[in-house]
């Protein structure tokens, strides 16, 4: 296999091009068929992963440790409590240690003005590529595994459609801001019309609004926000809506849940399902709060893409692995 990304840290899908991103996609479809024939396929054999886990997971962890152990390699399962992190080693010299021991670095660190920072600290230090889990900016992993999913699904191409990506109500926890900021940027790359919706409270950072704003420019599709999601859902032949907290105008998590609370009818229900187009998919990059979020009608409907979506986790983390380790 040639390399042309190995030693690329991957942290923000903005900062790879539409080739080098292309190539994680054609990597992930040859190694989805692979897993499939069950062909071998020990393109990381003897090598070893780091994760660093500040927050649960299931799919990030679970894709990224059964795809390092499907490469022939390991992935140790990392959080701050077994590392010394926990008592204040910094970020560097922890990167410092870690990149002389194995073969990559992979953290999740969702702090709201921290996560990013700490994994460019360690990326900033290290021997050995680094990859973003999510933090409170980015989940750049999960945006490659949707793109990979909405082209399976719509295999005659993506020019002319709509993403309708949309805030929904979840009360029971703040969620990041990080898959809605990922997905609308990588969407506005790839040939898709974007559609943002969101009740005010609920802005995304300003500076990634202007990038897709100028990925929509330089790539013929369009981005446009409203705060309706009736109006996002209208015609929209991807909708992908998702729960995230109000960081951006209201950090303070008591407050933010109180946000929330006034806006129990933005769900993803049957009725708006009928105002987007006829073979339209429903996506949720999970776990969803059913009955807040989505019904159990849509997510379990004949429309809903959720599990290959999550399945698609796993081929696009092991390319990611294979390409750059
Ligand atoms: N979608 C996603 O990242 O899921 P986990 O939080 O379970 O990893």
């Amino acid at each position: 296999m040639s390399k042309p990304l190995q030693g690329r840290h991957f942290i923000d899908t903005q900062e790879w091009t539409r080739d080098e991103l292309e190539l994680v996609l054609e990597t992930s479809s040859d190694l989805k068929r692979k897993f499939y024939r069950d062909e071998p396929h020990a393109l990381l054999r003897d090598r070893t992963l780091f994760m660093l886990f500040w927050e649960q997971s299931t799919r990030t962890r679970n894709s990224f440790e059964a795809g390092m152990t499907q490469l022939g390699g390991h992935a140790h399962d990392l959080s701050p409590e077994k590392l010394q992190v926990s008592h204040g080693e910094t970020a560097q010299d922890t990167a410092r240690v870690l990149s002389r021991m194995g073969h990559g670095i992979a953290i999740r660190n969702c702090d709201w003005g921290k996560g990013n920072a700490f994994i460019r600290s360690v990326a900033a230090l290290s021997r050995v590529p680094v990859l973003n889990m999510q933090c409170d900016i980015f989940h750049p992993c999960q945006a490659v595994a949707d793109l990979m999913t909405i082209r399976e699904k719509f295999p005659d191409g993506l020019r002319g459609r709509k993403i309708a990506v949309s805030w929904t109500y979840a009360p029971s926890y703040v969620r990041p801001i990080s898959v809605p900021q990922s997905t609308i940027l990588m969407m506005s790359r790839f040939g898709l019309d974007v559609t943002l919706a969101h009740p005010k409270e609920f802005k995304l950072m300003p500076e990634i609004l202007a990038q897709a704003q100028a990925n929509a420019a330089a790539n013929g599709t369009k981005f446009e926000m409203v705060d309706d999601m009736d109006a996002a859902f209208e015609g929209a032949h991807i909708v992908y809506p998702k729960s995230w907290g109000c960081l951006v105008t209201e950090p303070d998590r008591q407050a933010a849940v109180q946000h929330i609370s006034r806006y129990p009818d933005w769900i993803a229900n049957e009725k708006r399902m009928a105002m987007a187009a006829k073979d339209a998919i429903y996506m949720h990059p999970l776990p969803a709060s059913r009955g807040q979020e989505v019904t159990d009608a849509v997510i379990d409907g004949p429309q809903s893409v959720v599990w290959d979506e999550a399945e698609n986790r796993l081929h696009t983390a092991k390319a990611l692995m294979a390409l750059t380790m």
